[in-house]
């Protein structure tokens, strides 16, 4: 008796989630193996319920790694009070997405193509709280800590973000967040799950329709609650984060084989010369050396070509180690250039989305028709230094009309290597710099 009233209650939960799931989602939540079928199961009255018992014996088979189990627990712990002895969850695993940039790659605009998505969870380059609690007030890295040390604080960081763990920044937020609520988390309004409810109850759909968040979130919301946050993290069924502090793809080899995780990298590479005259204008302070070279067309002998070789080094080591397709890569691995996301924005976002296996939704074509050169009266306009939102062809290329063509020229001699493995060409003349109509991108499928 008291078995089948406890049957019952799990049926009536399984309905209800059934209809909860939007149809969209839940075409991709059925690939979700065995927690479908025993969605299916549990919907359907007939069953008995020891016959689920006997299904779930057998089903619980995986769950064998401690971390994992306790995970799966934890989060089930929910259902469990509702179905009492029943460790049926409606919920899918979660899935990671990794947006591996390097700075002025254009991975800002790329963000936005994830954040836009009603079932992603985005993070703008949180590893930046990481990078200033070890850096001291000349803004270098502590000497008592190496790359490695860096690499393993980035790591850990990621992964607890990932299992939804917010709380886990509180340890690198300065000033350090008091009773888990914070003003200091970098580039908040840039998450949308941040500035929309239940984390900012002044936002969401429809809040303010014409207004970037990046315009209103951090007036209009407050205090960042993260507590909140990990909730709303929780609810989502893919969490994205952003980084360009992470070297090389290799360095994420224990996170993607960490069985706690399903993580995707998107590896965002761009022009390398690109890159430069994007950094030259972003952080004119330390690019001075770089701008009277620029302006002058004279190399100043202190001018510091390290930071672009590095870049150009690690985006080349990235991308063979990526195509190269190695077993703990795989399906696990998208190369993308800026520069085919900016000229063909809607099919580029569709492959990404492909990847990921979500449906691209409205909110994200119409993100892309407001935003790309495919609606070129975009009404979002406003100056600011890491703004998203502007004609994204003309984006592109417009560091051809800006850099000088000798800096050109030894960008090029420095990442010749990275020029022909991601098919970026080579010029040859200031005219030819200058020609738009001359295409400096082959077409190449990687
Ligand atoms: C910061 O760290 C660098 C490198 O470890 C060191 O050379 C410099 O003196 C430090 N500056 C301050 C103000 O602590
Ligand atoms: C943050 O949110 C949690 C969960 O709603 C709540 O219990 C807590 O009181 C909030 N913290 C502050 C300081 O408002
Ligand atoms: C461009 O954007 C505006 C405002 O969002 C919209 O009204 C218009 O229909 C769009 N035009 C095209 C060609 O998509
Ligand atoms: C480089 O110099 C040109 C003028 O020769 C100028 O128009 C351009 O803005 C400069 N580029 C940068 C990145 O400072
Ligand atoms: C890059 O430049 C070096 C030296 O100029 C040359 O030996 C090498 O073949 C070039 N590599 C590519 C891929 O063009
Ligand atoms: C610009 O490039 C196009 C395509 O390669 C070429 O046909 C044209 O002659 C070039 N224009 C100039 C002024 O060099």
């Amino acid at each position: 008796m008291t078995k089948s009233i406890r049957m019952d209650s799990c049926v009536c939960v399984c309905l209800i989630s059934l209809k909860d799931v939007k149809p969209k989602v839940w075409r991709n939540r059925m690939e979700c193996s065995w927690k479908t079928v025993l969605l299916l199961v549990c919907a359907s009255l007939g069953v008995q319920y020891t016959a689920i018992r006997t299904l779930r014996d057998s089903l619980s088979g995986p769950c064998q790694s401690g971390f994992q189990c306790q995970n799966r627990h934890h989060r089930e712990s929910n259902w469990k009070t509702l179905c009492d002895e029943s460790w049926i969850s409606m919920e899918s695993p979660r899935k990671h997405i990794l947006l591996f940039a390097t700075t002025r790659s254009g991975s800002s605009f790329t963000g936005q193509l994830l954040n836009q998505h009603p079932e992603i969870f985005y993070m703008f380059e949180p590893l930046y709280h990481v990078q200033q609690a070890f850096t001291n007030s000349s803004g270098r890295i502590r000497r008592t800590l190496d790359r490695r040390a860096l690499l393993g604080a980035y790591r850990d960081l990621l992964l607890n973000l990932y299992n939804c763990e917010l709380h886990f920044m509180e340890s690198y937020i300065r000033p350090e967040p008091q009773d888990h609520v914070t003003n200091s988390f970098f580039r908040r309004s840039s998450s949308h799950a941040l500035c929309s409810p239940p984390v900012c109850l002044e936002g969401g759909y429809g809040a303010t329709p014409d207004l970037p968040e990046e315009s209103w979130c951090n007036k209009n919301c407050g205090m960042l609650n993260l507590t909140l946050a990990s909730k709303s993290c929780l609810s989502k069924g893919q969490v994205a984060i952003k980084t360009v502090r992470i070297p090389e793809v290799g360095d994420l080899r224990t996170l993607v084989e960490d069985p706690r995780l399903d993580l995707k990298i998107i590896h965002l590479v761009r022009d390398p010369r690109a890159i430069l005259a994007s950094r030259m204008t972003a952080f004119s302070d330390q690019f001075r050396a770089w701008k009277i070279w620029n302006a002058t067309g004279r190399q100043p002998r202190y001018v510091d070509l390290s930071q672009i070789t590095s870049t150009c080094k690690d985006m080349v080591a990235s991308a063979e180690e990526g195509l190269q397709r190695p077993t703990w890569l795989q399906g696990r691995y998208l190369l993308v250039r800026y520069e085919d996301l900016a000229i063909n924005p809607k099919h580029k976002a569709n492959e990404l989305y492909q990847f990921i296996g979500l449906e691209m939704e409205d909110r994200v074509q119409t993100w892309i028709e407001r935003n790309t050169n495919s609606n070129l009266s975009a009404p979002f306009e406003w100056n600011y230094k890491y703004s998203t939102t502007r004609d994204s062809r003309t984006t592109a290329e417009s560091w051809r009309l800006r850099l000088g063509y000798d800096i050109a020229r030894t960008v090029q001699n420095l990442c010749n290597k990275t020029l022909a493995l991601l098919g970026y060409k080579r010029v040859h003349s200031a005219a030819q710099l200058r020609n738009l109509s001359y295409s400096l991108v082959e077409h190449i499928t990687f």
